[in-house]
Order: C-alpha cells, then sequence, then structure tokens
C-alpha cells in the first residue's frame, strides 16, 4: 500500500445531497467548503438541472467552480469538493422552484440511482481517487438518502437549511395532526388567541399562521401536503442532526428537539458567515449576478438603500408590484430592486408607466444580485424580503433590519418571529397565504419610512447589529457554531479511525 492509499484510508468523505432549490444548495454548499477546509472530501450530489447551471455550460460558473476545488486543494489539509449530478427523471428544462410537487414525487422515486451512482463513483476511477465514504449528509427533504445510507450502511446525516422552530413543526407534523393543530383552517390561521404551545424544544407558542403554508391543504390527497408530511416521518430517522441556525439565536434545546432517537443534534450556522468573512466565494447562484450592483451602491450614501428580492421562488402578482413600485417611489429613499424575470406569478413584472423614468436617479432594477455583498454593503439600510430562511439569517447577521413579506412555506415563521422574537424588522399587515390583500402603496410608503426615519426603526438596526455581533462571535474560533461544526467533523473521524 502507497502513502496516499494509507491517506485516503483514514480519510473523511462527506457525499452532500441537497434538494433542488437554490437556498438550500447555497446552504449545503457552504457546509461543503467548511468540511473540505477541515480535511473531508465532498461528493456533492445535484439532480441535473442545477447541476448544469452551477457547472454546466456557463464558463463563468465553472471558472468559479475550479476556482473553489483549486483553493480547497492548495489551502486546506486535503480537502476536495467534487460534483456529481443525478437525473431526477423530469424534463431537462424543468425548474424545480416552479414545481415542487413533481420535484418531490421524482426525488423521493431516487434511491436506486442515486445509489448506483455513488456505487460506480467509488474507488479509483477517478483522477483523484475518493476515499471509502464516511457518511451522507442529506436535506431534511430528501428521503431518497434513507435506502441509499442503510444499504450502503453509513451514517445519514439530516441537514435542516430552515430555523429550528420551523424545522420542529415540521419534525412533529404528525404530532401536530394528532393534536388537531394540522390542517390549519383559514379561520384558525386568522386567530392570534390560538396559540401551539405542545412543541419541544422551548420554542415561542406558535400562531397556526406559523405553520409551514402546505399544512394549509384541506384537500387530503393534495401532492404537497402529502409530500412534506413523508417527508417528515423519514426526518425522525437520522443518525445524527445539522441545524442552519446559531444557539445565541434559537437556544440549545430547539436544537436538541430535532432529535427524536436521541443521536446528537447541533447547531452550524450562520453556514454562509465563516466562508464569507474570510473572503471565499461559495456563490452557487442559479441566475447570473448582476455586478453593476456594486458601483451603484458605491454612489449613494449610508444606510439609505432599500434592497428588495424576493428569492428564488416567490412570486407576486401584477397589481402587487405596480403597488409595490409606487410604494418605494413615495418614500423618497433610493432603491435596489431584484425583479426576476418570473416575479410577476411567472411572468416579468410590467412596472406603472413612467415608473422607471420617475426614478431612474435613484433606483437599479436588476435580474438577480450578489446578495452577500449588496447587504454586507455600508449604503444599505433595509431589506424588503420575501423572509426565505438564507435571506432571514443574511441579513441578521450583517446587521440589516428587515421588512418582511413572505409569501408560502416557512417564510411566515421567519417574518413573524424577526419582528416579535428577535425584534428585528416589520412585517405588512394582514399578509396570509389564503388572504389575497394587496398591500397598498401608502402602506409600503409608511411602513419604509417608520423603518428608515423613526426612532423605532433605529431600534430595530441596533438589534440586528447586536445580532450581527451574536452571530459573528458563533462562527469564529471559540464560537458554539465553530465548535459544534468540530464536534461533528471529530465524531465522523472516529468512524474511519
Ligand atoms: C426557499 C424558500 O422560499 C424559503 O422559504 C426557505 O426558507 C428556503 O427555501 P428561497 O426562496 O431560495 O428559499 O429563499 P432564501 O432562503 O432566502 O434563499 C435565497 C438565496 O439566494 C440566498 O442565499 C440569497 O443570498 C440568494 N440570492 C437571492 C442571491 O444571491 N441573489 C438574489 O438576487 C436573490
Amino acid at each position: 500500500m502507497n502513502i496516499e492509499d494509507e491517506n485516503l484510508q483514514c480519510a473523511l468523505h462527506a457525499v452532500i445531497v441537497p434538494f433542488p432549490l437554490q437556498s438550500h444548495v447555497n446552504a449545503l454548499m457552504n457546509l461543503a467548503q467548511l468540511l473540505a477546509m477541515r480535511g473531508f472530501f465532498i461528493t456533492f450530489v445535484n439532480t441535473e438541472w442545477i447541476h448544469k447551471r452551477i457547472v454546466g455550460d456557463s464558463a463563468r460558473k465553472a471558472n468559479s467552480l475550479i476556482s473553489l476545488l483549486f483553493r480547497g486543494d492548495r489551502d486546506h489539509r486535503g480537502g476536495r469538493i467534487r460534483f456529481l449530478s443525478i437525473a431526477d427523471g423530469l424534463p431537462p428544462d424543468h425548474c424545480s422552484a416552479s414545481n415542487l410537487g413533481d420535484s418531490f414525487i421524482a426525488l423521493q422515486k431516487l434511491s436506486p440511482a442515486l445509489e448506483h451512482l455513488l456505487r460506480s463513483r467509488s474507488g479509483n476511477d477517478e483522477q483523484y481517487p475518493f476515499p471509502a465514504i464516511t457518511c451522507i449528509v442529506t436535506d431534511c427533504v430528501m428521503s431518497c438518502t434513507e435506502q441509499v445510507a442503510t444499504n450502503m450502511k453509513v451514517p445519514r446525516v439530516i441537514f435542516w437549511p430552515l430555523c429550528a422552530a420551523s424545522s420542529i413543526a415540521q419534525c412533529y407534523a404528525t404530532f401536530l395532526i394528532s393534536h388537531g393543530h394540522i390542517p390549519v383552517t383559514i379561520s384558525e390561521a386568522n386567530n392570534p388567541e390560538k396559540l401551539i404551545t405542545c412543541l419541544p424544544g422551548n420554542i415561542p407558542p406558535l400562531r397556526p399562521s406559523d405553520l409551514n403554508s402546505l399544512y394549509r391543504a384541506q384537500d387530503p390527497s393534495d401532492v404537497l401536503f402529502n409530500a412534506i408530511l413523508y417527508e417528515s416521518q423519514k426526518q425522525s430517522k437520522g443518525d445524527y442532526v445539522l441545524v442552519n441556525t446559531f444557539e445565541e439565536l434559537e437556544g440549545r434545546d430547539a436544537v436538541t428537539a430535532l432529535s427524536l432517537n436521541g443521536c446528537p443534534a447541533l447547531a452550524i450556522g450562520p453556514l454562509f458567515l465563516p466562508n464569507f468573512l474570510q473572503g471565499r466565494d461559495s456563490t452557487t447562484s442559479l441566475w447570473e449576478e448582476d455586478e453593476s450592483c456594486q458601483t451603484w451602491l458605491d454612489m449613494q450614501q449610508p444606510a439609505s438603500v432599500i434592497y428588495v428580492s424576493f428569492g428564488s421562488l416567490a412570486v407576486k402578482s401584477q397589481e402587487q408590484l405596480e403597488q409595490l413600485a409606487l410604494g418605494l417611489e413615495g418614500t423618497g429613499q433610493p432603491f435596489l430592486w431584484v425583479l426576476r424575470s418570473d416575479v410577476a406569478e411567472g411572468k416579468p413584472a410590467v412596472l406603472p408607466e413612467g415608473f422607471e423614468e420617475r426614478t431612474k436617479e435613484r433606483a437599479l432594477l436588476v435580474r438577480w444580485a450578489p446578495q452577500l455583498k449588496v447587504l454586507s454593503h455600508t449604503s444599505v439600510g433595509l431589506f424588503l424580503t420575501h423572509s426565505g430562511w438564507n435571506s432571514t439569517m443574511e441579513s441578521m447577521s450583517l446587521g440589516v433590519p428587515i421588512l418582511g413579506f413572505p409569501y408560502s412555506g416557512d417564510q411566515f415563521l421567519n417574518c413573524r418571529f424577526a419582528k416579535d422574537v428577535w425584534e428585528i424588522g416589520l412585517d405588512f399587515e394582514g399578509v396570509d397565504v389564503d388572504d389575497q390583500k394587496v398591500v397598498p402603496k401608502e402602506e409600503v410608503e409608511d411602513t419604509v419610512k417608520r423603518m428608515m426615519r423613526s426612532s423605532e426603526g433605529k431600534q430595530l438596526r441596533e438589534n440586528a447589529l447586536k445580532l450581527k455581533e451574536c452571530a459573528t462571535r458563533a462562527v469564529l474560533p471559540g464560537g458554539s457554531s465553530f465548535l459544534n461544526l468540530n464536534t461533528f467533523v471529530e465524531d465522523m473521524a472516529r468512524k474511519v479511525a
């Protein structure tokens, strides 16, 4: 046996399997980098649709990922990342974000293909050999990994890309059904008196409207409702649990509650932050980032810009987008608005007549932004967001207060916690998934002004800056998330020793 073979025998190798959505891929790519820094070999398995967008034909993407791989080789103790892909059986132009139901069903059937892929790409067929698999780190909604981990006799590490409170509500879905909290009816959702206090983990009492909006389905055969319930039954069957949150934000008990069978459960977030602080580009954007944001932001006054983005999936009605545009115009503040080409319920937004001309001196409209660079820019004073978990954590970790405008899933809980629990933001009145309320331009304008110009807004900003400090401490050497990630690495190392 030569030295390289011997080294490989005691090397760590994590297979990482994200759900094919921007936020999930981003969070797990950050984890991949942090593990590679700690000496892990990483096999990152995307569906073909995602794989093509991040390492596929685009020279720009390929270059940025290749430099990522080289950095991994040069700077870190042997860690290496490789990207593999798996066909999900859906049409090549299929976008998971707009077809969640189809995606869930297709992904739930992937066990044989994933196992075949991993077995056929193990061993010495590589230019650089990879060691035996130490563990499979699976997105919490990729149940297809369960059978693969069992057959390959490796630990299954369940990764939660949501906040701990949302994750608990999802993990305990069957329990919530037995207590009559799911499905959530419209009248219950809007009844602030009906609190859910039976969940473990010392999490704040939840309102029915905080539960994942997929639990609103009244039709027992609803595809997404059933898919998410199926996933929640599989989430209890893990050997290790990792959560993209930090103990100072949600408490250790909330994270521990995600271990239903007594396995270790650790908070290791915000995962983007250590990479970001050390200037490592972990970008796995599925859309091309508009780099003009940076120079435009450089020209604005400190803390003056409203950054508006609804993540990769959320849409608004055409009427709502018009009111939003007029509301932003009315604030008199500069704004940077990400208008994805499908943001108007699948179509490009049509903005009010004359709007672009009237606001051209103080507005920048882009299709996709380098969000971390934007949120960390000193000109940004407020984030008007759909309250996806990544966006929420990125905003709080970079000290930017949040104006939440949720659309679906866990976004309602993130938005309410940002306002009521962490006190770093506000929201609009009465926005609910079952209620087609259009937030009028006056409310947009007033709420933004409240946040940018009042003493209340100043306090929210101070609170956000305090959370930024906590998040930073958590991920730096000696911090809670830093130490937890080391504990995970040590536990995995014991398995190959
Ligand atoms: C989805 C769900 O919508 C969300 O509720 C859940 O918490 C996670 O999965 P997504 O819509 O993608 O998430 O939103 P979010 O979690 O906020 O993640 C979006 C990611 O895209 C962030 O990491 C953000 O930095 C990035 N982004 C977004 C950009 O890089 N540029 C943009 O213009 C917008």
